[in-house]
């Protein structure tokens, strides 16, 4: 029954996702940072190659954010893809360039991982 596994599955994910924020407890007080993504953003076209700047915004950022480094994945529909575009820069850097992967057309999303995480709006990239 389709209901059912959803049901199950996000009850999973629920517990699963509880389960981590227990264990990583911190000892220090940190504040959790969730940078917005700007650029990238819905109406934007990238072609397979180019070279872009990621950005997003750092005036809310904490002064004590539990994880500085950041990494930047790329999304397609509902799913996080096995590429990174960019990773071990510092979240308060405000920008990354990176390269547009060797993909097909279509519409995508980039995910940023940090202290938590931030999806960009959907938006295109072209293969010519
Ligand atoms: C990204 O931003 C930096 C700093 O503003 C700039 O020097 C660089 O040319 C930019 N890269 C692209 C691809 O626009
Ligand atoms: C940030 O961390 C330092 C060292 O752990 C601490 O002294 C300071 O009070 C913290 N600041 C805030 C705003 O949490």
């Amino acid at each position: 029954m389709k209901f059912t596994n959803a049901f199950t599955t996000t009850f999973a994910l629920f517990a699963a996702a509880l389960s981590t924020i227990v264990t990583a407890a911190p000892l220090e007080p940190r504040d959790v940072y969730t940078p917005h993504v700007t650029y990238p953003h819905k109406g934007t076209v990238w072609m397979v190659g180019q070279r872009h700047n990621v950005t997003w915004d750092t005036s809310d950022a904490p002064v004590n954010i539990t994880n500085p480094v950041g990494m930047i994945k790329l999304g397609y529909e509902t799913f996080i893809l096995p590429i990174t575009l960019a990773s071990g820069f510092n979240v308060l850097d405000g920008r990354i360039e990176v390269t547009v992967p060797n993909v097909d057309a279509g519409q995508y999303f980039l995910v940023f991982f940090g202290d938590s995480g931030d999806d960009s709006d959907p938006f295109l990239i072209t293969t010519s």
